[in-house]
Parts: structure tokens; sequence; C-alpha cells
């Protein structure tokens, strides 16, 4: 949902501007644009498509510039065009904005303008914004207070950058709802919607918190509120390594971070051990009296979360509502109080799971979140929080946040159901020993990758593909379709194993890939019924397993309900071969964002 990048100090920042928009491309890619001081004032540059193309401009601009702020965009008002990319200037192009999110009284604050003689240029709800900056300093001269009487007009979700060539060496900055980060340097800051655009430059970052107004020059960092009030921020330090966010001789982020899970898990589990207050900061108490979940999340970590159902049912014996938090947030709940809500989130923006969450917060219920992106406002929402500790995932496809997701839910609900009662101390440090043993197992599944391409070879001319799944196993048939779909533009869905009979099997005719997973458990003949039914209707089928079946890929053994993160990597696997066959933008599929922080 469009990536701000910013910099404020004493070097030339063009390569800096461009690197760290290369990073944030994720978030949107239909346009980008900068706005940058020269001595003779303010310049703007924008280029339609991808950031490489303003970096031909920035090039042949031969910029050189100490202060500038700079956007990659994914359409939300107005369609992809030099004319709505960012910067967006004020009448007489002397302010320079950029914002990611939605303004939602856009259209009332332009007829308000546009009645004082403002002339707009495009069809965006941004360009308000430098109107207003413009409006306001016509009775206030201070830039920063001006950008603040702005500020305090808008209604909606902004992570807002703002400069004005008459106030030199400041770039003013606000955050509501999106997220915006300052990277501090020596002599010089950064700005960004997410700390990779600036990691190889500092570690240092101060996430700001919504309803702060920042005042940025080389030497300093003010924070107010809306009212003026200066702010405390504390400055994080930033342990991932800058070399996680680079593809480091993959052809794609999407397969380096299918091949990052064993790291990502060994150092998610690393911070997970079998003692609840030490791993998830609650009181064994507290837990003691939780009498069910909430857990709510999007996409891939929706899937994650429906997986854990299974996995806390089976050993807390909880009852545990999952579903998307875009429908969550719209329904009339009869909040249980003694319940826990839990948000999964790998970025920690997502609007959806932001609003659910403090719909949750003002019934007045406790909530764990899980994320990836430390500081992030969902953990800064939430009572208690476990981080995911996968570096940055900067493919649009999530894939080891996932499996990540997948290790603190099933610790966390291990030691539910030791904390309840629920199983013996002896059960528990089984379970917990095969858990530990994970990142071994995703290294070995991984082993398979030529397996799978090889798979992939025979499949990826078909148009349509089923995957079936049971129990804690059934998301994971969702989120292999998802991924699927996600990055090849093919038609794939998800099924619980015993449904296809009530309809789906109609569609299955010769040829058709079906993707079964069958772990060893309770339902595996259940399963092999379901493959046997359709390979008798013409299926080519692939099944994922962790005992010897017929047409499976095996991966490692576990129990029934670990097996999801093993079972998940070859469909992974397989949708990234398969796009990749079909020679797709794997990393940034179309009409999609990274992260999803409006409506
Ligand atoms: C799928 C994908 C999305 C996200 C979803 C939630 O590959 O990336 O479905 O999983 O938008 O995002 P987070 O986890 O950041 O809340």
């Amino acid at each position: 949902m469009c990536g701000i990048v910013g910099y404020n100090g004493t070097k030339n920042c063009a390569g800096i501007i461009i690197e760290g928009l290369n990073k944030l491309e994720y978030r949107g890619y239909d346009s980008a644009g900068i706005a940058f001081e020269e001595p003779s004032g303010l310049e703007v540059l924008k280029a339609v498509g991808r950031v490489c193309n303003l970096e031909k401009l920035v090039k042949e601009h031969k910029v050189k510039s100490k202060c500038a702020i700079a956007h990659t965009r994914w359409a939300t008002h107005g369609k992809p065009c030099e004319l709505n990319s960012h910067p967006h200037t004020d009448c007489n192009k002397e302010i320079a904005v950029v914002h990611n999110g939605i303004i939602e009284n856009f259209a009332e604050l332009k007829t308000k303008l546009s009645k004082k003689g403002h002339k707009f240029y495009s069809e965006t709800d941004t360009e308000v914004v430098a109107h207003l900056i413009e409006d306001a300093l016509k009775k206030e001269k201070d830039f920063f207070k001006a950008f603040t009487s702005a500020v305090k007009q808008l209604k909606g979700a902004y992570a807002l950058a703002a400069v004005y060539e008459k106030s030199p060496g400041v770039i003013c900055a606000a955050k509501k709802q999106s997220p915006l980060v300052i990277g501090q340097g020596k002599g010089e800051y950064f700005l960004a919607s997410d700390v990779p655009a600036f990691l190889n430059h500092t570690n240092k970052a101060i996430f700001l918190e919504d309803g702060d107004i920042a005042q940025i020059t080389p030497q300093a960092c003010n924070i107010y509120n809306i009212e003026g009030v200066k702010q405390k921020r504390k400055v994080n330090t930033i342990k991932w390594n800058p070399a996680t966010a680079q593809k480091g001789g993959y052809k794609h982020f999407m397969i380096k971070e299918i091949f990052d899970q064993p790291q990502a898990t060994k150092d998610t589990i690393s911070t997970l051990p079998p003692d609840v207050k030490k791993a998830f900061g609650i009181a064994p108490a507290v837990i003691k009296k939780i009498k069910g979940l909430y857990i709510v999340a999007c996409g891939t970590a929706y899937h994650a979360a429906l997986s854990a159902k299974y996995v806390v049912e089976h050993f807390a014996k909880l009852p545990v509502e999952v579903e998307t938090a875009s429908e969550f947030k719209y329904r009339s709940i009869n909040f249980q109080k003694d319940w826990l809500f839990v948000a999964v989130s790998q970025s920690g923006e997502t609007a959806d799971t932001l609003a659910a969450l403090s719909n949750a917060k003002k019934a007045g219920l406790k909530a764990l979140s899980i994320c990836n992106v430390i500081g992030s406002t969902i953990p800064r929402a939430s009572d208690y929080t476990v981080y995911t500790h996968c570096g940055p995932e900067i493919s649009v496809a999530s894939t080891k946040a996932f499996t990540s997701q997948l290790a603190v839910l099933y610790s966390f609900a291990l030691q539910l159901a030791f904390v309840q009662g629920t199983i013996t101390k002896t059960v528990f440090d089984k379970l917990y020993k095969e858990f530990l043993t994970l990142p071994q197992l995703i290294e070995k599944t991984l082993k398979d990758a030529e397996e799978i391409k090889r798979l992939a070879r025979k499949v990826y001319k078909n148009n349509s593909y089923i995957f079936l799944g049971r129990n804690a196993s059934f998301p994971v048939a969702l989120e292999g379709a998802l991924k699927l779909k996600e990055i090849s533009y093919l038609h794939a869905e998800g099924f619980a194993g015993g449904e296809i009979k009530h309809g789906p099997i109609a569609i299955i005719d010769k040829g058709m890939p079906v993707i079964a997973l069958a772990p060893k458990g309770g339902l595996y003949e259940k399963m092999i019924s379901s493959c046997q039914e359709v390979s008798a209707r013409g299926a080519k089928l692939i099944v994922i397993s962790n005992t010897p079946t017929k047409n499976a890929v095996l991966v490692p053994y576990t129990n029934e309900y670990l097996f999801p993160v093993l079972g998940v990597i070859p469909l992974q696997l397989l949708a990234y071969y398969i796009s990749d066959m079909r020679g797709r933008e794997i990393d940034r599929p179309r009409n999609l964002a990274k992260s999803v922080t409006v409506e």
C-alpha cells in the first residue's frame, strides 16, 4: 500500500533514496516519485511503473541533494499515471507531500480548497494535503506549525512526509494507522514505511505512534502530538541482518525466503522456552483462567490461525473461534470476557487485524499478538506480544512468516494445555522435544526442492489446481491454493478432503492436478480414500505425506498437529516453480501489495 522513503543529512541522497524505494517496492509498484531540495529550490521527478524507471530519471538529472522525500505507489485514488503519482505539490510547487493511506474526507477538503482558488491536478486524495499546508502557511509562517494544522483537518489513515522549499533542510512527518519509522544515523535521519529501506545505513529505529507529528532535521528529530506537546519515543536497535533483505544469489526473494525457513524457525523457536511466562510474557495464573481463544488474522496469517484452532482444541481442549479480521471486525460479537484475543500478523500493520484487535480491547479482552515487525502497530496495541524472528519478509507472497507463525502458535497451544492440565508433563516434554527439532526437519524437507521442481514441470501448463487437506492440514491446503493463485494467477482452490464429495468433485476431470496433504494420523485413511476418488476421475495426484504412500512426496515424520509446518513447504515450492515456469513476476504479483494498511 505504497512505500515512503526520506533522507535528511549530509550525504547526496539520490542513491540512498532509490535503494530505499527498491526495498519498499513490495508495498506498491505502479509508479514512483521523488521531491528533493536543490540550491535553486524544490524539484520533483516522477515515473510510471517500477522504481527502476525513476532511477533512470534520477541519474539523467544527476540529482545531488541532501534532503528528499520519495514514494512508490500502489494506486487507491486515481489510476496509475504520472499525474497521480507522488509527491504531490501545492499551487506554487513549493510544497511536496508523499502519503500512504487514505484521506477519507478528501472530497470535502478539496471542495473547500477549490472554492478558495486552489488548483488540483491529480485524482488523488493526497494532493489536498499539499494545498492544506499552503493554505495554513498564509496565516502561519512556520512550516511545522502549518503542517500540524493541515494534519489536524485530516480524517482517515495516513503516513505523511512533506518538504517546503522555503524551509530547507526540514522534513515534516505524521502518522495515523499507516506505518512510519525514522532511522537515526550520525548527523542524518532516514524516514521510511518499513525498516529494510534504511537498514544498510542504520539499525537505530524510532517507530512513530498514531497521532505523532515529527520535525526532522539532520541534527534532530523532535516528535510532538497534535496539540504540540513533545513526545518521547524509544530508539530501538534492530537486530535484523541487512543481508536478510538481499536476494543472496537467489533468483527471487520468494525462493530465498522459502530457504530461509530453517533459520527463521530456529531464531523464532529459540525465544520460546517451555515456560509460558518466559516465552509469552503471560503469567501461568492468567493462562489458567483462559476459557477460550479468538484468533484473528488475514490471508496467510489467517491460515496459520486456522491450523492452530485444531491444535489448541486437540491438546488444550478449549474452544477456539478463528476468523478473518475483515469479517470479525464487523460482527456483533457477544465477547466472552475470559477468552484471550490473539492477533496474528507478519507486518503488524494490517488495518483489518488492527481494527478487530481494537474491538476486542474495547470489549475488555486481553490481547496477545504474534507479529514479525518489531515495534509495529499491532504489538503496541496488544497486552502481550511474541515476535516471529524471520527477518524482513520482502516477497509479497508470505512463506517464512507462515511457518514461524505456526511454530509460535503450536508452542502456545502446548503451553496452554500443560498449564491448564490437559496434558501431563511427560506428554508435554515429549511433544516439546519434537517441536524443538523443527528447524532440522525443515532443512531436510527443503532437500526435496528438485523433486518438487520436477513435479511442477509436469503440471505447470494446467490452468486449474485443487488442494486437499483435513484437520490441522486443511488450512495448509487453503494456504497452498492461496500461494499458487497469488503468484501464478491460476485458478487454485483448497478444500477439506471430506467435503469434495459434497460438490467440488464435479470439477475434477482428466489431468487436473490435485495436491493432497495426508499426514499419518487419525484421518490418514480417510484422506487416502479422497485421493482414490479423485484419481478415479483422472486427476493427476500429488500427495504430501510423512509415511510411505503412493504418489507421495515424503516429508520427515512428526505428529499430525506439527505436520503443517513441513507439509506447507512442498506447496510453497510448487507454487514458486509453477509461477517461475510461467514467467510470472514472482516477488511483485499483479494487483497485490505486501502490507494492507487500509480497508
Ligand atoms: C499472502 C499474503 C497476505 C498476508 C495478509 C496478512 O501471501 O502475504 O495474504 O498474509 O495480507 O498480512 P499480515 O500478516 O502482514 O497481517
